[in-house]
């Protein structure tokens, strides 16, 4: 007998059997921890909780597509585990954010890996969401009673971005610097609200530490909290209305399928490519750090490093304020749809309206994804110039905008 076959054969018993298992092998576990804590159990009814979590029932229409929602969810956990180890050494100081990030990619075990594992579980989750977005989208399971899900999807997805924008100030090298500062440009080139929301933002006439303190703060504190409650109320309702029925059909009759063993299978499959790709990614492809930020200097090219500036520049580039504007009010659209898009009709072809828009604004994503990884070597405008080098800057209510000993510095990038 070949080993393929051999394998092929332990693999459709080892299948079989989780199949046919019961729940008794994996209760053990609750129930050794019942014997530990008796008192407690007896009052959190712990056994009963895992025991009714793992017999709940899917309808059988659910399969792999249903496991994008969970990617996502697997990618942000990764992100706040490793952005807590991340934060045990960051500094959010003009003085000391670029020499932390370069102590922990040389100077701290695993650095390197904890940064690179943030850096890519942050531009992988806005594609995993995107991906989850048109699968729910083309379901059409967003609608009654599912809205309410939707809506707190797009904050959340909104919230996603917020991370990675306010993340990517944070080494304070050059590439983020002028990146930043000039998003916050185009920012305020967006009529009415533009101007007034910079100001905010950016807490300084520049970008400087104002901003660096503001950006962290929104990064480590404000967003955290926001995203656990829309999770949680994200999750809330999808369990009680259930998932959404199948497109052609009826819905489906009896039980429905258990989420142990098949659809916690799939999700841990999925889990585990999902990790082993991250993993090897962060360790083959580091996110190098630049030059320490010089408000003085403009950088040679502005290296993108997350896919939602490379987005930004290009729409910036490309079709200016206005377009960028015109393609958020596009983007608003979708993410009320469900306000709209109400009918009974959830075949993708019927709905030729949504359907275009819907093309269009994920067309126009992944268009500008890729002209902005063009303009990587583009160095930002020149009227963003705030000064000469060596000659000193308005005055910031921040603290200081340079980079003691920067000079030094240069030349260590890896
Ligand atoms: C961090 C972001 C998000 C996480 C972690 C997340 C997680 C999940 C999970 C685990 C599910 C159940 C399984 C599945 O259908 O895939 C789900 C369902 C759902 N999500 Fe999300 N989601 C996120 C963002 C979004 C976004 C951006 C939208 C849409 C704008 C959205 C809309 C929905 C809807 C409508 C359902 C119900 C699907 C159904 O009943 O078939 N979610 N989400």
């Amino acid at each position: 007998m070949g080993a393929r076959q051999a394998i092929r054969r332990w693999w459709s018993q080892f299948w079989d059997d989780v199949k046919s298992s019961t729940d008794a092998g994996l209760l053990a576990v609750p129930r050794f921890l019942g014997l530990l804590y008796g008192p407690i159990d007896t009052r959190l009814p712990i056994d009963q909780a895992f025991r009714k979590a793992l017999g709940h029932r899917l309808p059988p229409h659910v399969g792999w597509r249903h496991a994008l929602g969970g990617i996502a969810y697997l990618l942000f956990i990764l992100l706040v585990v490793s952005g807590v180890l991340l934060a045990v050494h960051y500094r959010p100081s003009v003085s000391e954010a670029y020499p932390s990030i370069q102590h922990i990619v040389s100077g701290v075990t695993f650095g390197w890996l904890v940064r690179d594992l943030h850096v890519w579980a942050a531009n992988l989750v806005v594609l995993a969401v995107l991906a989850h977005m048109t699968r729910v989208f083309v379901d059409a399971a967003h609608k009654p009673p599912r809205e309410t899900t939707w809506l707190a999807g797009i904050l959340l997805f909104f919230v996603v971005l917020a991370f990675g924008a306010t993340g990517y100030l944070l080494p304070w090298d050059q590439w983020a610097y002028w990146a930043v500062t000039e998003a916050l440009h185009v920012a305020e080139g967006v009529p009415v609200i533009g101007a007034p929301l910079v100001a905010v933002v950016r807490g300084d006439p520049f970008v400087s530490g104002a901003t660096l303190s503001r950006f962290f703060a929104v990064h480590v504190i404000v967003l955290p909290w926001i995203a656990f409650a829309l999770l949680v109320f994200h999750f809330t309702v999808i369990r009680r209305h259930g998932i959404a029925p199948p497109k052609r059909g009826a819905p489906p009759a009896g039980p429905g399928r258990r989420f142990f063993p098949n659809h916690l299978l799939r999700s841990l499959m999925v889990a585990a490519v999902v990790s082993a790709l991250v993993i090897s990614a962060a360790a083959l492809w580091p996110r190098p750090l630049g030059d320490p930020a010089d408000p003085t200097r403009l950088p040679a090219s502005v290296r993108s490093t997350w896919i939602a500036v490379d987005v930004s520049r290009a729409l910036a580039h490309y079709v200016g304020p206005w377009g960028f504007a015109a393609f958020s009010v596009l983007g608003v659209g979708l993410a009320l749809m469900p306000l709209f898009d109400r009918g009974p009709e959830r075949q993708l072809r019927r709905r030729p309206v949504v359907a275009a828009l819907g093309t269009l604004f994920l067309a126009g994503f992944l268009a500008a994804w890729l002209a902005g990884r063009q303009l990587r070597s583009v160095p930002p405008p020149a009227t963003l110039q705030h000064g000469q080098p060596g000659v000193a800057l308005p005055v910031s209510r921040g603290d200081s905008v340079g980079v003691p000993g920067a000079d030094s510095l240069r030349g260590t990038t890896p």
